[in-house]
């Protein structure tokens, strides 16, 4: 494929004019929801955190993705909780969001970890610098100017480790809603509604997208609820889905683990 003299090729060119709306939307969108995101009212997304947190349990177990003496970043971070309390006190981590809102309400971060407000579009970092990126809940930015720029800034050997709804969740819930297939609808504690951009894709998507940028060693896994995951925890964004599908909630993947591997350097000549 050609390539420009940044880099990038003409196709990349043209999802830069898709990235700069989506960027727009989702930033516009947030910050409608920023001062209530985290309240624990919003069970969808209580719900996602439990999992977020549980699956980042086992690949830190299962990969140790977490290590000593490295260097990582977060992006779409929001309050920056999840690798807070994992983090060895050796390692570094920036934070980041482009939302100034969301980021108002992180709480004090202990002295490895440094807060910064930038895009995942433009990441603000020199190329082969990161040992690993993390995303969590990624639908907003989970387009193909995403994983090339995460791709720069990682070293070759790096990893990528996102999690995003899953494709089959977001396709049941919004099913009948065509135009709003690529929207998670946010219903405010006032009951205003926000449409905000959510990309899902299967793994197949995935593996596509990811092994186009460079990625190789790619892992998806799916996770559902526990079953004894609270009842009156479980909103109707979930309860409904399950009912659609003919399953128990534990039986319904709800959010998608994504490890891979950063292959040769920056940049790439297989790419060009
Ligand atoms: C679903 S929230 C998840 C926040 C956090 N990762 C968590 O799990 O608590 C998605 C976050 O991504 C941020 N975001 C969305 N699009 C972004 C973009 N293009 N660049 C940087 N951050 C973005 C939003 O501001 C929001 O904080």
């Amino acid at each position: 494929m050609a390539r420009g003299e940044d880099g990038l090729s003409s196709l990349e060119l043209l999802q830069e004019i898709d990235t700069r709306r989506l960027e727009e939307e989702s930033n516009a969108a947030y910050r409608l929801v920023a001062a209530e995101y985290y309240d624990g009212r919003h069970m969808t997304c209580r719900a996602f955190d439990f999992l977020d947190e549980q699956i980042l349990d086992v690949y830190r177990k299962k990969c140790g993705l977490v290590e000593s003496r490295k260097q990582y970043l977060e992006v779409g971070a929001g309050i920056a909780t999840l690798l807070r309390g994992v983090l060895p006190s050796d390692s570094t981590l920036v934070a980041g969001d482009f939302c100034a809102e969301m980021a108002q309400h992180a709480l004090p971060l202990p002295p490895n970890i440094t807060y910064r407000q930038f895009s995942a579009f433009n990441l603000p970092f020199p190329e082969n610098h990161f040992d690993g990126v993390f995303a969590f809940l990624a639908d907003s930015y989970n387009v193909p100017r995403f994983y090339s720029e995460t791709w720069r800034v990682l070293k070759p050997g790096g990893f990528l480790f996102l999690t995003c709804p899953t494709k089959l969740w977001a396709t049941t819930l919004r099913q009948g809603d065509c135009e709003l297939l690529q929207y998670a609808r946010f219903t405010t504690l006032e009951g205003r509604t926000v449409f905000i951009p959510s990309i899902t894709r299967s793994k197949e998507e995935y593996h596509q997208v990811l092994a186009r940028v460079g990625f190789t060693k790619l892992v998806y896994e799916e996770f559902c609820l526990p079953s004894d995951y609270p009842s009156n925890r479980l909103p109707d964004t979930i309860r409904v889905p399950a009912q659609r599908l003919r399953r128990e909630v534990s039986r319904l993947p709800l959010v998608a683990a994504l490890l891979g591997e950063k292959r040769g350097e920056y940049p790439c000549k297989s790419q060009s």
